[in-house]
This record gives structure tokens, C-alpha cells and sequence, in this order.
């Protein structure tokens, strides 16, 4: 019987330390791109300028929606809804900004199995491009899921 218990506490123990993201008492993020990110207090970079990261997207400088600057320095965390990242890239390192690559956390049951993120191409001057069509884009859902540990942010530790 003691056994048991000790299972049943370890499995709440285990389920409390996992479930961080909606109880971290964080405020939810806009949920969409907003073209003033550069300058708006909702957002903040780690970022002096656009350095070289592991994409398809060459050096980019990547701004996440204020509401998760306590975590990001964590190994491990979840977002709350409507969290977003906007990552400038320039592809070819030449200086000039080729477009913007723009993610945001829906509510659950959006993409469920792939932490429920919206994903969206944007042109320089911050027009949506229509392809890929924008929501849980295939492709960039397959690669973020390497980084389902920092649910699904790949860039969190660049600087
Ligand atoms: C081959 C892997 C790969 C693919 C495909 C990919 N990404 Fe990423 N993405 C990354 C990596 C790695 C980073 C971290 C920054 C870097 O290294 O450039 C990143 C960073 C980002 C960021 C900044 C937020 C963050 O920390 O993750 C956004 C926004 C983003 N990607 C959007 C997209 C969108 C939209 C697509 C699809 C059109 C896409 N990505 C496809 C690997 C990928």
C-alpha cells in the first residue's frame, strides 16, 4: 500500500512540475504580429543585431512578445496562449532584410499534437504571404518540433 502511494505522489509530483505553462501565472501574449514590434514595450529582443542560428533562414534577429521574458532563459518551459516570436531574417547575410517568419500560440486544440502554434510568412514590410498558406504550416512544424522542450521556440538561447 505504501508503494502505491509513494507512486500516486510521484506521478502528482511529476504532473505538477510538467504542467507549468498554464499555471505560470504569466500573462497571455497579443497573438498575432504586430508591425510596431521594434519599437512596442509588448516585445523584446536578446538580440544586438542579426546573428548566424541554425535555419533554413540565415543570420535573424528574433523578438518574443514580452509576456514570456521571465522564461526564456529557462532549458525548459511552456507559453501562454498568444505568445509571439517574429524573427527577421536576412538569408544571404548581404544586410538587407529578406522577410519575417512569425509565430503564434493559439488556444489548445489547435494543433494539439504540436503545442497548438500558428506559423505565418511575411514579406519586408510586414504583408502575409500567402504561401505557405499561414496556420500550423507542415514544414515549420516539422523542424520547431525539435524544440518541443521550450515549447517549440528554437531560437531562445541565440544571442
Ligand atoms: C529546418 C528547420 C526549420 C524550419 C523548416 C523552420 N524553422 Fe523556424 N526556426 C528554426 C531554428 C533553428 C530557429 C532558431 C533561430 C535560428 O537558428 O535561425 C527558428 C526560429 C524561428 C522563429 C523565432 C522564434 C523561435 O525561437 O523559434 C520563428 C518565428 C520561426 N522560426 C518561424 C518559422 C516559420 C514560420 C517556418 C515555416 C515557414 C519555420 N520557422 C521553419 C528552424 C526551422
Amino acid at each position: 500500500m505504501r508503494f502505491i502511494t509513494t507512486l500516486f505522489l510521484f506521478g502528482v509530483t511529476l504532473f505538477t512540475a510538467c504542467d507549468d505553462g498554464g499555471d505560470s501565472g504569466l500573462a497571455d501574449g497579443p497573438g498575432a504580429y504586430k508591425a510596431d514590434y521594434r519599437t512596442s514595450s509588448a516585445f523584446f529582443t536578446q538580440m544586438a543585431g542579426r546573428v548566424l542560428g541554425n535555419s533554413p533562414h540565415g543570420t535573424s534577429q528574433i523578438w518574443y512578445s514580452s509576456n514570456i521574458k521571465s522564461l526564456v532563459a529557462n532549458t525548459s518551459f511552456d507559453v501562454p496562449v498568444g505568445t509571439t516570436a517574429i524573427k527577421e531574417f536576412d538569408m544571404d547575410d548581404d544586410g538587407n532584410l529578406d522577410g519575417l517568419a512569425v509565430m503564434f500560440k493559439k488556444d489548445a486544440g489547435f494543433d494539439p499534437t504540436h503545442g497548438d502554434w500558428h506559423y505565418e510568412m511575411r514579406g519586408t514590410s510586414g504583408d502575409l504571404m500567402p504561401d505557405p498558406a499561414p496556420g500550423a504550416i507542415p514544414m515549420c512544424v516539422g523542424c520547431h518540433t525539435a524544440s518541443a522542450g521550450t515549447d517549440y521556440l528554437a531560437g531562445t538561447e541565440l544571442r
